[in-house]
């Protein structure tokens, strides 16, 4: 098949890129570099099978294509704040311009959606049929509202143009290849621990949430994109931690004795997040097999690496 990746460069989209060249699809990355990097790409730099489009998605864009995974948006608060008019265009221009391509070539099309649209919620763990409590006016509406209309969209293409859609709303997923300052707390403990900083919490440390290791993620995108259910499916790993067992868990392995600094919590924070995964287990039969352990080691190896630590 031939596959386009939006967003392909980044984080969870290099991963997915890896797994679809391995299969030995024909893959084209579409990514304007915004967070994603050329590294993530190297390994595949003049690979028959591979193609890479410098191209802003909220431009619209012509190709032949039999699936869409849209991963195409900037996903950590400091990213997707530095601009938050252009994340809001991104999400539904952007999405608009893939959902249009979908339509065109008939292409199955797969939006990564976010738990973000669950908001602060009032309904734990969440399951789907869950609306959410999002602020549509503070500091992260821009990201979560954008996702919340990339989804009204997706399923208007489908109902109205009968546009095969999958929607994953995936839960904090971490991994190797996270960029080491986008703010996301695995990736701020780790660099943090290992430039012998003091860690930063936000608030006191309570609020919980859930971390999935990125293979694992990967592989529960290509099942609901291979799948017969159009969502929206819940991706995320069901183990909940509170922040401050995250910052001790890191810091213990790395940099024993060195000091948590607590700062104010932002605006909107969730208090909690925990997925129900009932849905992805019974409907695609996936659940995550990594342990955070295992992922956090897989994860400072690489860190280490890359910081040249
Ligand atoms: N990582 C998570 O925990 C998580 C959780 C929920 C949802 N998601 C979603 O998964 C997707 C990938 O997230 P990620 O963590 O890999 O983030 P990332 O920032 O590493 O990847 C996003 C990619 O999109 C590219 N991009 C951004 N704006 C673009 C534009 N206008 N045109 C073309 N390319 C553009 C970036 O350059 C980057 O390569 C995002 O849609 C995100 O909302 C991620």
């Amino acid at each position: 098949m031939r596959i386009l990746v939006t967003g392909g460069a980044g984080f969870i989209g290099s991963h997915l890129l890896d797994r679809l060249m391995k299969e030995q699809h024909e893959v084209i990355c579409l990514d304007n570099f915004y967070t994603g990097t050329k590294n993530n790409l190297q390994k595949w730099a003049g690979h028959p099978n591979f193609e890479s489009i410098r191209h802003d998605i909220i431009e619209p864009i012509s190709l032949e294509v039999d699936q869409i995974y849209h991963l195409a948006c900037p996903a950590s608060p400091v990213h997707y704040q530095y601009d938050p008019i252009k994340t809001m265009k991104v999400s539904y221009l952007g999405t608009s311009h893939m959902l249009g391509l979908a339509k065109r070539t008939k292409a199955r099309f797969l939006l990564a959606s976010t738990s973000e649209v669950y908001g602060d919620p009032d309904v734990h763990p969440q399951t789907e049929e869950y609306h959410g409590n999002v602020n549509t006016i503070g500091i992260r509406s821009c990201y979560d509202e954008g996702k919340r209309i990339a989804e009204t969209l997706s399923f208007d293409y489908h109902r109205q143009h009968q546009v095969e859609i999958r929607v994953a709303r995936i839960f904090n997923t971490y991994g190797p290849r996270m960029l080491e300052n986008d703010g996301r707390v695995v990736s701020n403990f780790i660099a943090q621990s290992l430039q012998g900083k003091p860690l930063t919490v936000y608030g006191e440390g309570t609020q919980t949430r859930s971390f999935c290791y990125v293979t694992d993620l990967v592989d529960g995108l290509m099942k609901l994109m291979n799948g017969d259910h159009i969502g929206p499916i819940n991706l995320g790993n069901p183990e909940e931690y509170t922040i401050l067992q995250l910052a001790e868990k890191i810091r213990d392995r790395l940099n024993p004795g060195q000091e948590i600094s607590f700062k104010p919590l932002p605006q909107d924070d969730p208090r909690k997040r925990k997925p129900d995964i009932t849905k992805a287990k019974t409907l695609l039969n996936w659940q995550p097999q990594i342990s955070l352990d295992t992922g956090l080691t897989e994860t400072i190896a690489e860190f280490k690496q890359r910081l040249a630590i």
